[in-house]
Parts: structure tokens; C-alpha cells; sequence
């Protein structure tokens, strides 16, 4: 793990719209990253939050090439350059503002956001789109 790696935090229940995930300090100064993880019924949702010169955003913590968690070891996002999130299984390499593949792999993809907004101090999931929060394998169970 370098030295910017934090293990991801494990939150205790799933996040509700309006809930805080965590503190705009707890990133850390641009480029800031923290995990956070917790379980549903159907297994675990991780989620990255990046603060960047753009703002505090997230996304899930999914590659979209194949469908992996993007950091391993746990907690470790950031690209050699510092300044891009990166997938730990084949070097894809995503922008920390919008979440698009930079080079490798996933090229024409991006990562899959999560809703947040920012209020005063911390980082609330944002009420607008509650179907994101039950991520991709609860879109599967429904269509099937
Ligand atoms: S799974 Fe992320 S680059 Fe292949």
C-alpha cells in the first residue's frame, strides 16, 4: 500500500439518500481519495470519493473493462502520476473529475457515478437517483 493508500472505510448499514458518508476533510487536499464500503443482501457496494481541484465526486469502485474493484490492495486508487484513479488488474487509468478512462483497457468507458452533494462540511448521498445506489446487480436481478 503507498503511502496516499487509506484502507477503505466500512460503513455499518447501507447509505440512504440525505445520509453523510463521510467528511470533505477525511480526502484529504486535491487529489484526495477515500473508499467506502458496506454490505447489502446480495454482497458488497464499494464506492470511491475523489476530490480534485474540479470538486468532491464519486463513483462506483468498478471497472468498467471487467467489472473489478479498482484498487488493490484495498484503498489504493491513485495512478503513479497522482493525479488520475487507476485499476489495480489491467492498468486502466481514469480521471478523478469525470470519471473517464484516460488510457489503457477501458478506453471509451468510464466509471459509473454515484450520487453525492456537498453540504458545508461533508459529503451526503444525494436524493436524486436512488436506483445508483443499488448498483449494477440489483439492475440484473430486475430484468431477469
Ligand atoms: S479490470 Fe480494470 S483495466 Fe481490466
Amino acid at each position: 500500500m503507498s503511502a496516499r493508500a487509506r484502507a477503505p472505510i466500512r460503513l455499518a448499514a447501507a447509505p440512504a439518500p440525505g445520509d453523510v458518508l463521510c467528511r470533505v476533510d477525511e480526502l484529504g487536499p486535491p487529489p484526495g481519495v477515500l473508499g467506502l464500503e458496506w454490505f447489502e443482501w446480495d454482497g458488497p457496494r464499494r464506492i470511491v470519493l475523489t476530490r480534485g481541484e474540479e470538486g468532491v465526486v464519486a463513483f462506483h469502485n468498478e471497472c468498467p473493462h471487467a467489472l473489478s474493484r479498482l484498487d488493490s490492495p484495498a484503498g489504493s486508487f491513485l495512478a503513479d502520476d497522482g493525479a488520475s484513479l487507476r485499476c489495480a488488474f489491467h492498468g486502466a487509468r481514469f480521471s478523478l473529475h469525470d470519471g473517464r478512462c484516460l488510457a489503457g483497457p477501458a478506453q471509451g468507458r468510464s466509471l459509473r457515478r454515484f450520487p453525492i452533494r456537498l453540504d458545508g462540511a461533508v459529503v451526503r448521498v444525494a436524493a436524486a437517483d436512488r436506483p445508483a445506489l443499488a448498483g449494477r446487480r440489483a439492475r440484473r436481478a430486475k430484468t431477469s
